[in-house]
Protein backbone atom coordinates (compact mmCIF):
# COMPACT_ATOMS: atom_id res chain seq x y z
CA UNK A 1 0.00 0.00 0.00
CA UNK A 2 1.15 3.27 -1.04
CA UNK A 3 0.70 6.46 1.37
CA UNK A 4 1.70 9.77 0.00
CA UNK A 5 1.69 12.79 2.42
CA UNK A 6 1.60 16.72 0.65
CA UNK A 7 3.14 18.90 2.31
CA UNK A 8 5.48 16.89 3.46
CA UNK A 9 8.07 20.03 3.41
CA UNK A 10 6.13 22.18 6.17
CA UNK A 11 6.66 21.60 9.52
CA UNK A 12 3.41 19.03 10.27
CA UNK A 13 4.33 17.26 6.81
CA UNK A 14 7.67 16.38 8.00
CA UNK A 15 6.52 15.52 11.41
CA UNK A 16 4.17 12.96 9.82
CA UNK A 17 7.00 11.51 7.59
CA UNK A 18 9.12 11.00 10.44
CA UNK A 19 6.71 9.02 12.46
CA UNK A 20 5.07 7.42 9.38
CA UNK A 21 8.26 5.80 9.11
CA UNK A 22 8.17 4.09 11.97
CA UNK A 23 4.81 2.09 10.94
CA UNK A 24 5.02 1.60 7.43
CA UNK A 25 8.26 0.59 5.11
CA UNK A 26 9.73 3.64 3.86
CA UNK A 27 8.85 2.12 0.20
CA UNK A 28 5.60 2.49 1.13
CA UNK A 29 5.62 6.52 1.53
CA UNK A 30 5.57 9.13 -0.81
CA UNK A 31 6.78 12.78 -0.08
CA UNK A 32 4.61 15.64 -2.13
CA UNK A 33 6.71 18.41 -2.23
CA UNK A 34 6.64 21.66 -4.65
CA UNK A 35 10.02 21.97 -4.62
CA UNK A 36 11.38 18.10 -4.35
CA UNK A 37 14.63 19.74 -3.28
CA UNK A 38 13.48 20.66 -0.04
CA UNK A 39 12.31 17.38 1.01
CA UNK A 40 15.30 15.58 0.19
CA UNK A 41 16.63 14.66 3.64
CA UNK A 42 12.90 13.11 4.44
CA UNK A 43 14.27 9.23 3.46
CA UNK A 44 10.98 8.47 1.21
CA UNK A 45 10.51 8.40 -2.79
CA UNK A 46 9.76 12.56 -3.38
CA UNK A 47 7.75 13.35 -5.88
CA UNK A 48 7.11 17.35 -7.75
CA UNK A 49 3.55 18.23 -6.27
CA UNK A 50 2.03 21.49 -6.65
CA UNK A 51 -1.21 22.11 -5.30
CA UNK A 52 -1.77 25.28 -8.14
CA UNK A 53 -0.65 22.88 -10.71
CA UNK A 54 -2.84 20.27 -11.81
CA UNK A 55 -0.93 18.61 -14.32
CA UNK A 56 1.66 17.87 -11.67
CA UNK A 57 -0.59 16.07 -9.32
CA UNK A 58 -2.08 13.43 -11.75
CA UNK A 59 1.66 12.62 -12.06
CA UNK A 60 2.06 12.28 -8.37
CA UNK A 61 -0.79 10.47 -7.50
CA UNK A 62 -0.28 7.49 -10.18
CA UNK A 63 -0.39 4.14 -7.82
CA UNK A 64 -0.97 6.21 -4.76
CA UNK A 65 -3.85 4.14 -2.62
CA UNK A 66 -3.91 6.41 0.55
CA UNK A 67 -3.14 10.26 0.31
CA UNK A 68 -2.74 12.76 3.27
CA UNK A 69 -4.27 16.06 1.97
CA UNK A 70 -1.91 18.58 4.26
CA UNK A 71 -4.16 21.89 4.04
CA UNK A 72 -2.35 24.34 1.88
CA UNK A 73 -0.36 27.56 3.39
CA UNK A 74 -2.29 29.75 1.06
CA UNK A 75 -4.76 31.43 2.96
CA UNK A 76 -7.49 32.60 0.08
CA UNK A 77 -6.46 29.94 -2.52
CA UNK A 78 -6.72 26.88 -1.06
CA UNK A 79 -10.00 25.89 -2.19
CA UNK A 80 -9.03 25.99 -5.20
CA UNK A 81 -6.28 24.22 -4.91
CA UNK A 82 -7.39 21.55 -2.32
CA UNK A 83 -10.03 20.85 -5.57
CA UNK A 84 -7.03 20.49 -7.52
CA UNK A 85 -6.32 17.88 -5.55
CA UNK A 86 -9.05 15.87 -4.94
CA UNK A 87 -9.87 16.03 -8.75
CA UNK A 88 -6.93 14.42 -9.17
CA UNK A 89 -6.67 11.75 -6.81
CA UNK A 90 -10.31 10.83 -8.14
CA UNK A 91 -8.75 10.68 -11.81
CA UNK A 92 -5.71 8.34 -10.31
CA UNK A 93 -8.13 6.31 -8.25
CA UNK A 94 -6.99 7.04 -4.68
CA UNK A 95 -8.87 4.94 -2.36
CA UNK A 96 -8.85 7.14 0.71
CA UNK A 97 -7.93 10.67 1.69
CA UNK A 98 -7.43 12.26 5.02
CA UNK A 99 -7.34 16.00 5.39
CA UNK A 100 -6.32 18.22 7.82
CA UNK A 101 -9.51 20.88 8.45
CA UNK A 102 -10.30 23.31 11.45
CA UNK A 103 -11.59 22.11 14.67
CA UNK A 104 -15.26 22.50 14.34
CA UNK A 105 -14.98 24.40 10.53
CA UNK A 106 -18.50 24.00 9.87
CA UNK A 107 -19.10 25.91 12.75
CA UNK A 108 -16.36 27.82 13.09
CA UNK A 109 -16.31 31.67 14.19
CA UNK A 110 -12.82 31.53 12.85
CA UNK A 111 -12.56 33.23 8.75
CA UNK A 112 -10.23 30.43 8.75
CA UNK A 113 -13.41 27.72 8.64
CA UNK A 114 -14.89 28.74 5.40
CA UNK A 115 -11.92 27.63 2.65
CA UNK A 116 -11.65 24.31 5.14
CA UNK A 117 -15.60 24.10 4.84
CA UNK A 118 -15.79 24.44 1.15
CA UNK A 119 -12.83 21.54 1.28
CA UNK A 120 -14.79 19.09 3.43
CA UNK A 121 -17.71 19.49 1.24
CA UNK A 122 -15.48 19.39 -2.08
CA UNK A 123 -14.09 15.54 -0.44
CA UNK A 124 -17.77 14.55 -0.02
CA UNK A 125 -18.78 15.47 -3.14
CA UNK A 126 -16.18 13.64 -4.53
CA UNK A 127 -16.99 9.97 -3.36
CA UNK A 128 -14.22 8.95 -2.14
CA UNK A 129 -13.88 8.06 1.17
CA UNK A 130 -12.23 9.78 3.86
CA UNK A 131 -11.13 11.06 7.03
CA UNK A 132 -11.53 14.55 8.31
CA UNK A 133 -8.90 15.51 10.50
CA UNK A 134 -10.09 18.97 12.19
CA UNK A 135 -7.37 19.84 14.04
CA UNK A 136 -7.45 22.49 16.62
CA UNK A 137 -4.78 25.05 17.03
CA UNK A 138 -1.22 24.40 17.45
CA UNK A 139 0.51 25.39 20.77
CA UNK A 140 3.59 26.17 18.97
CA UNK A 141 1.33 29.28 17.76
CA UNK A 142 1.51 30.58 20.96
CA UNK A 143 4.86 29.31 22.34
CA UNK A 144 6.62 31.04 18.92
CA UNK A 145 5.61 34.37 20.77
CA UNK A 146 7.51 33.82 24.14
CA UNK A 147 10.68 35.56 22.99
CA UNK A 148 8.88 38.50 21.58
CA UNK A 149 6.64 38.56 24.99
CA UNK A 150 9.98 38.45 26.67
CA UNK A 151 11.03 41.29 25.09
CA UNK A 152 8.53 43.53 25.18
CA UNK A 153 7.42 42.16 28.65
CA UNK A 154 3.71 41.49 28.06
CA UNK A 155 1.88 38.98 25.94
CA UNK A 156 -0.98 41.00 23.63
CA UNK A 157 -3.74 39.41 21.96
CA UNK A 158 -7.34 39.39 21.63
CA UNK A 159 -8.69 36.04 22.83
CA UNK A 160 -10.02 37.57 26.05
CA UNK A 161 -10.76 34.73 28.19
CA UNK A 162 -11.54 32.19 25.78
CA UNK A 163 -10.04 28.88 26.79
CA UNK A 164 -7.85 27.26 24.08
CA UNK A 165 -7.14 23.78 23.82
CA UNK A 166 -4.57 23.71 21.63
CA UNK A 167 -1.82 20.60 21.00
CA UNK A 168 1.42 20.16 19.29
CA UNK A 169 2.19 19.82 15.78
CA UNK A 170 3.91 16.39 16.81
CA UNK A 171 0.50 15.29 18.63
CA UNK A 172 -1.42 16.19 15.26
CA UNK A 173 1.28 14.50 13.22
CA UNK A 174 0.64 11.36 15.35
CA UNK A 175 -2.65 11.58 14.97
CA UNK A 176 -2.46 11.67 11.09
CA UNK A 177 -0.17 8.90 11.08
CA UNK A 178 -2.81 6.73 13.35
CA UNK A 179 -5.52 7.31 10.43
CA UNK A 180 -3.16 6.57 7.68
CA UNK A 181 -2.28 3.66 8.96
CA UNK A 182 -5.21 2.42 10.89
CA UNK A 183 -8.76 0.74 9.82
CA UNK A 184 -11.63 2.34 10.63
CA UNK A 185 -11.40 5.90 10.18
CA UNK A 186 -12.81 6.28 6.43
CA UNK A 187 -16.14 8.27 6.97
CA UNK A 188 -15.05 9.45 10.52
CA UNK A 189 -14.30 13.50 11.29
CA UNK A 190 -12.46 13.88 14.41
CA UNK A 191 -12.23 17.25 16.37
CA UNK A 192 -9.05 17.04 17.50
CA UNK A 193 -7.30 19.28 20.31
CA UNK A 194 -5.34 19.29 23.25
CA UNK A 195 -6.47 17.49 27.18
CA UNK A 196 -5.91 20.39 28.26
CA UNK A 197 -7.36 24.07 27.38
CA UNK A 198 -6.24 27.58 28.77
CA UNK A 199 -6.44 31.11 28.32
CA UNK A 200 -3.64 33.73 27.50
CA UNK A 201 -3.56 34.77 30.96
CA UNK A 202 -2.62 30.86 31.66
CA UNK A 203 0.23 31.02 29.03
CA UNK A 204 1.68 34.23 30.39
CA UNK A 205 1.31 32.89 34.31
CA UNK A 206 3.49 29.46 32.93
CA UNK A 207 5.87 31.69 31.26
CA UNK A 208 6.06 34.30 34.35
CA UNK A 209 6.49 30.89 36.45
CA UNK A 210 9.17 28.75 34.29
CA UNK A 211 11.45 32.49 33.76
CA UNK A 212 10.74 33.98 37.12
CA UNK A 213 9.77 37.19 35.52
CA UNK A 214 6.57 38.83 35.55
CA UNK A 215 4.91 38.45 31.75
CA UNK A 216 1.32 39.44 32.41
CA UNK A 217 -1.05 39.09 29.18
CA UNK A 218 -2.56 42.06 27.88
CA UNK A 219 -6.00 41.84 25.96
CA UNK A 220 -6.55 44.56 23.12
CA UNK A 221 -9.26 45.09 20.96
CA UNK A 222 -9.05 43.46 17.52
CA UNK A 223 -8.01 45.97 14.91
CA UNK A 224 -5.39 47.29 17.79
CA UNK A 225 -3.63 43.76 17.96
CA UNK A 226 -3.95 43.26 14.14
CA UNK A 227 -1.81 46.75 13.58
CA UNK A 228 0.73 45.34 16.77
CA UNK A 229 1.14 42.59 14.32
CA UNK A 230 1.60 44.39 11.39
CA UNK A 231 4.26 46.77 12.95
CA UNK A 232 5.76 43.64 14.00
CA UNK A 233 6.88 42.09 10.34
CA UNK A 234 3.77 40.69 9.64
CA UNK A 235 1.86 41.02 6.14
CA UNK A 236 -1.38 43.29 6.99
CA UNK A 237 -3.64 39.82 5.50
CA UNK A 238 -1.88 37.83 7.92
CA UNK A 239 -1.87 40.06 11.04
CA UNK A 240 -5.92 40.63 10.25
CA UNK A 241 -6.45 37.14 10.40
CA UNK A 242 -5.00 36.07 13.40
CA UNK A 243 -6.41 38.78 14.85
CA UNK A 244 -9.69 37.30 13.70
CA UNK A 245 -8.82 33.80 14.96
CA UNK A 246 -7.95 35.33 18.60
CA UNK A 247 -11.48 36.85 18.38
CA UNK A 248 -12.87 33.27 17.51
CA UNK A 249 -10.87 32.16 20.41
CA UNK A 250 -12.55 34.57 22.63
CA UNK A 251 -15.77 32.80 21.31
CA UNK A 252 -14.91 29.21 22.09
CA UNK A 253 -13.46 28.53 18.75
CA UNK A 254 -10.56 27.13 20.20
CA UNK A 255 -12.21 25.21 23.00
CA UNK A 256 -12.89 21.48 23.24
CA UNK A 257 -12.97 18.47 25.44
CA UNK A 258 -13.83 15.61 23.66
CA UNK A 259 -10.64 14.33 24.12
CA UNK A 260 -10.94 12.65 20.91
CA UNK A 261 -7.07 13.71 20.12
CA UNK A 262 -5.11 12.04 23.11
CA UNK A 263 -7.56 8.92 21.99
CA UNK A 264 -6.16 8.31 18.69
CA UNK A 265 -2.71 8.18 19.56
CA UNK A 266 -3.25 6.27 22.47
CA UNK A 267 -1.58 9.28 25.00
CA UNK A 268 -2.15 11.82 26.71
CA UNK A 269 -1.83 15.40 24.50
CA UNK A 270 1.89 17.30 25.40
CA UNK A 271 0.91 19.80 28.48
CA UNK A 272 0.83 23.30 28.13
CA UNK A 273 4.03 23.08 30.95
CA UNK A 274 6.43 20.74 28.97
CA UNK A 275 5.37 23.01 25.64
CA UNK A 276 6.88 26.02 27.45
CA UNK A 277 9.64 24.53 28.81
CA UNK A 278 10.94 23.52 25.40
CA UNK A 279 10.00 26.85 23.81
CA UNK A 280 12.54 28.27 26.56
CA UNK A 281 14.85 25.76 26.35
CA UNK A 282 15.12 27.19 22.53
N1 LIG B 1 -3.82 24.29 13.30
C1 LIG B 1 -3.06 25.37 13.27
O1 LIG B 1 -2.78 26.01 14.31
C2 LIG B 1 -2.46 25.82 12.00
C3 LIG B 1 -1.56 26.89 12.00
C4 LIG B 1 -0.98 27.25 10.78
C5 LIG B 1 -1.32 26.58 9.62
N2 LIG B 1 -2.19 25.54 9.66
C6 LIG B 1 -2.57 24.76 8.46
O2 LIG B 1 -1.91 23.50 8.55
C7 LIG B 1 -1.04 23.33 7.42
C8 LIG B 1 0.22 22.61 7.87
O3 LIG B 1 0.83 23.38 8.90
P1 LIG B 1 2.40 23.61 8.91
O4 LIG B 1 2.72 24.17 10.22
O5 LIG B 1 3.10 22.39 8.43
O6 LIG B 1 2.54 24.73 7.78
P2 LIG B 1 3.87 25.11 6.96
O7 LIG B 1 5.09 24.74 7.73
O8 LIG B 1 3.70 26.52 6.51
O9 LIG B 1 3.81 24.14 5.68
C9 LIG B 1 2.93 24.36 4.63
C10 LIG B 1 3.18 23.31 3.57
O10 LIG B 1 2.26 23.52 2.50
C11 LIG B 1 3.02 23.48 1.29
N3 LIG B 1 2.37 24.23 0.23
C12 LIG B 1 1.97 25.51 0.24
N4 LIG B 1 1.48 25.85 -0.96
C13 LIG B 1 1.60 24.75 -1.75
C14 LIG B 1 1.30 24.48 -3.10
N5 LIG B 1 0.78 25.41 -3.91
N6 LIG B 1 1.52 23.23 -3.58
C15 LIG B 1 2.05 22.28 -2.79
N7 LIG B 1 2.39 22.48 -1.50
C16 LIG B 1 2.17 23.71 -1.00
C17 LIG B 1 4.35 24.10 1.66
O11 LIG B 1 5.30 23.79 0.67
P3 LIG B 1 6.63 24.70 0.47
O12 LIG B 1 7.66 24.12 1.41
O13 LIG B 1 6.97 24.49 -0.95
O14 LIG B 1 6.28 26.12 0.81
C18 LIG B 1 4.60 23.37 2.98
O15 LIG B 1 5.07 22.07 2.77
C19 LIG B 1 -0.81 24.74 6.88
O16 LIG B 1 -0.48 24.69 5.51
C20 LIG B 1 -2.14 25.40 7.16
O17 LIG B 1 -3.10 25.07 6.17
C21 LIG B 1 -2.76 25.14 10.83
Amino acid sequence: MTIAVTGATGQLGRLVVDRLKREVAPEDIVAFARDPAKAADLGVAVRAADYARPETLDAALAGVDTLLLISSSEVGQRVAQHLNVIEAAQRAGVERIAYTSLLRADTSPLALGEEHCRTEEALRASGIPHTLLRNGWYTENYTAAIPGALAAGAFVGSAGEGRIAAATREDYAEAAVAVLTGDGHAGRVYELAGDEAWTLADLAAEVSRQTGRDIPYRDLPEAEYAAALESAGLPAPFAKLLANSDVGASQGGLFDDGRQLSALIGRPTTSLRDSVRAALAG
